[in-house]
């Protein structure tokens, strides 16, 4: 057989090793021919290869980013002006590189291609990335493991600089509408404030709980808040971020110095946790074996710790959010950090 592979979307830690991981299953147990598309679905509109060996595929597994590039060119989207008959090129081209499965590494917006370009008879498999952790169909992907332990650390690190000028830091993190990295490095790095788009917030709220640490003597607070959190139109066009929004707003109520820190890029950047990488092969893997099994029109997933996969058709289109019994979210309500609005648990 002759597999393609692709990256797609937003860049994550991890994505090296799930390429290696379907190039060398597939290339040295099942004796596959393995090519690269460059550029996501743009390397399929430019047909626009490289091949993969056991020597291209070597030494990668620890690189962040992904050797094949990548970038948000979405085939099916349909805008004014925007070159039409994008999904027929592909498909032309699927026939003419001799395709017998395509792989799509990438998040929802991949997914969601992935599944479309079955359903003209494209022969797909994907497999879930991103540092957001919002695929819908699996527990945990591959990026989110790192960029929680580089959040984390640049929340330790606001610790000592916000306690030695008793000053509020808020930190924005990463998620687009979810607050996954958010809740998990806000719960690991001991924030006192945690502010997710799932849940929305109250200023209030807020404030009373910077004002009710300081009464305890607690002289300095950190916030950390995810990038997708609502604060209305108005406000994010005259603020950029909501960590500065967010950051000005305490300061009026509390009359307590603050700072916002705007973590960005480098959460996606560099190499890959151990667990990433693991998980990554292990789902780049069980790709191959969906492949050797013409099991097509699939996702490959962590459901329950076990490596598994989902259709498709069920994944297209759904994000994964918190909910709001979220157990880390129940547990920091129990240890007393506020989550910016009064929630019934
Ligand atoms: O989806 C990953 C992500 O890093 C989001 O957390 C963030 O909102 C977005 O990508 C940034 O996208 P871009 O690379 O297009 O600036």
């Amino acid at each position: 057989m002759k597999i393609g592979i692709l990256s797609s979307g937003g860049d994550c830690p991890g994505i090296n090793a799930a390429i290696r991981g379907v190039g060398k299953t597939a290339i040295t147990h099942y004796g596959m021919e393995v090519i690269g598309l460059r550029g996501g679905f743009l390397g399929l509109l430019n047909k626009d290869t490289i091949s993969l060996d056991d020597s291209s595929l070597s030494g990668i597994l620890n690189l962040g980013g992904t050797i094949l590039g990548t970038s948000r060119e979405k085939p099916f989207r349909k805008l004014l002006g925007e070159e039409e008959g994008k999904p027929q090129i592909i498909k032309e081209t699927y026939k003419e590189l001799g395709l017998d499965c395509l792989v799509c590494i990438g998040g929802n917006g991949t997914q969601k291609t992935a599944y479309k370009l079955s359903e003209i008879g494209l022969n797909i498999i994907g497999i879930p990335k991103t540092i957001d952790n919002d695929v819908w169909g699996t527990d945990i992907t591959f990026g989110f493991d790192t960029a929680v332990d580089i959040a984390t650390e640049a929340i330790d690190r606001l610790h000592s600089t916000a306690s030695s000028h008793n000053r509020v830091m808020v930190i924005e993190l990463m998620g687009h509408d979810a607050g996954w990295i958010t809740l998990h490095a806000g719960m690991a790095g001991g924030a006192d404030i945690i502010l997710l788009p799932e849940l929305g917030f109250d200023i209030d709220v807020i404030a009373q709980a910077v004002l009710s640490r300081a009464e305890k003597g607690k002289r300095y607070s950190i916030v950390a808040i995810a990038e997708g959190v609502d604060i209305g139109e108005r406000n994010l066009q005259k603020y950029k971020h909501p960590a500065s929004y967010i950051a000005e707003k305490i300061e009026e109520l509390t009359g307590i110095e603050s700072r916002e820190t705007v973590l960005g890029y480098v959460q996606r950047g560099g190499n890959p946790s151990a667990y990433d990488r693991t998980l990554a092969t292990r789902l780049g893997g069980h790709a191959t074996e969906l492949i050797a099994n013409k099991d097509f029109g699939r996702m490959v997933c962590l459901k329950n710790g076990e490596i598994t996969s989902t259709s498709l058709r069920k994944v297209a289109g759904k994000l994964k959010l918190i909910e709001p019994d979220n157990d880390l979210i129940l547990q920091g309500v129990r240890m007393g950090i506020s989550f910016g609005k009064k929630l019934d648990i």
